[in-house]
């Protein structure tokens, strides 16, 4: 039988370091021993939740239900091919040491997302990106177990309907499908994406040529300058979506607000800098108790100590209709909220 524990503190399982507690709560690290955990039936009785390693969550409450949590280890290579590798990842593995190893073996696809919190298995629910990368762009497959008849389902690529921070596991197949391992294709030629203008002027500054490892070492000393470190400042990344409006709506605000930060996605849209709308509305920094707007990143929110997660989301509805009001624009939450 395996290990279920009761009234288990998630406290050290959110990078919120929210210290709320689960029903219920178990790990598995095999698709094995997670087949043996549902043949206990507690997840039919109870509503349930799979955990990685919690960097996007914001717990507002004890979890009346069933935790399940993801350590599935393993980098396994299938497949050596003349262009490119294909390998195949444990969920449970940390998203960033998995980039480092790609680095390591100098392969490229993934570099540009080094040191994003959370685990492989969780990177392809929001198709993870960053500086110019997106997971989606080296995602072959998806393993899942199907929890009605606990067997193995393989998603391709398309299957999983990648877009902007998004798939199908976010959306209606989320509670059918547990995320096991993700198969991945990277690049034997360095893909040197450094369109994003902070990494090449970071690359310039170190006097470094672009690799995968020369740009894995640029996005982390960009990441860590701007972003908290949620070991030391409880936070889940960028808490709000970037949103998207029409181009036509951006020009009209612009002369408004001509420094706004828009990004041209489409011929009618625009995805304006959420980050930046928040700073220019006077919230960097701003604090209420121990909730509070990052000071150098404005798109995260962070936990000065004992904040409950009420109190972020009490602050993040505050930031919403602030945004609202100077802008008529509607933001919403990245993070998913429990
Ligand atoms: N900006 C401000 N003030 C701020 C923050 C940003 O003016 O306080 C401006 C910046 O100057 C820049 C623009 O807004 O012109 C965009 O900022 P940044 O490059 O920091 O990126 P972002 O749009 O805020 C997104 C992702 C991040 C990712 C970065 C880099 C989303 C929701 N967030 O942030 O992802 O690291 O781009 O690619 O798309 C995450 O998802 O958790 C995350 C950190």
């Amino acid at each position: 039988m395996s290990n279920i524990f009761n009234n288990y503190s998630l406290k050290n399982h959110n990078t919120f370091g929210i210290a709320v507690k689960a029903k219920y709560f178990s790990s598995f690290d095999s698709v094995l021993e997670l087949k043996k955990i549902l043949k206990t039936n507690l997840h039919q009785k109870e509503q349930f939740f799979i955990l990685g390693s919690g960097s996007n969550i914001l717990l507002t409450q004890d979890f009346d239900g069933f935790i399940l949590h993801n350590t599935i280890e393993g980098i396994c290579i299938l497949e050596d091919n003349e262009n490119d590798i294909l390998v195949e990842v444990g969920g449970g593995v940390v998203w960033h040491d998995f980039v480092m190893w790609s680095v390591s073996q100098e392969l490229s696809g993934v570099e540009n997302l080094a040191l994003i919190p959370g685990t492989v298995g969780a990177s392809p629910v929001q198709n993870i990106g960053a500086y110019g990368m997106e997971v989606k762009d080296t995602i072959t497959k998806v393993h899942t177990l199907e929890i009605k008849n606990k067997e193995v389902k393989i998603f391709s690529n398309k299957d999983c309907e990648f877009s902007y921070r998004n798939s199908i596991f976010k959306m209606e197949e989320k509670k059918k499908f547990i995320i096991t391992k993700v198969e991945f294709k990277l690049s034997k030629a360095p893909l040197n994406k450094t369109t994003y203008g902070a990494i090449e002027d970071e690359l310039k500054n170190l006097k470094l040529e672009a690799n995968p490892s020369t740009i894995a070492e640029a996005v982390i000393n960009i990441r860590s300058r701007k972003l908290p470190d949620p070991k030391v400042l409880g936070n889940s990344g960028s808490f709000f979506k970037n949103p998207v409006i029409e181009t036509s709506e951006f020009e009209e605000l612009k002369k408004e607000f001509p420094d706004m930060v828009g990004y041209t996605i489409s011929n009618s849209q625009t995805k304006i800098a959420a980050g930046w709308l928040i700073d220019n509305a006077g919230l960097k920094g701003y604090r209420k108790a121990d909730a509070g707007v990052h000071k150098n990143q404005a798109l995260v929110l962070v936990n000065y100590g004992n904040a409950s997660g009420t109190e972020i989301i009490n602050l993040a509805k505050e930031i919403q209709q602030k945004i609202k009001i100077k802008y008529g624009i509607s933001i919403v939450p990245e993070v998913s909220i429990l």
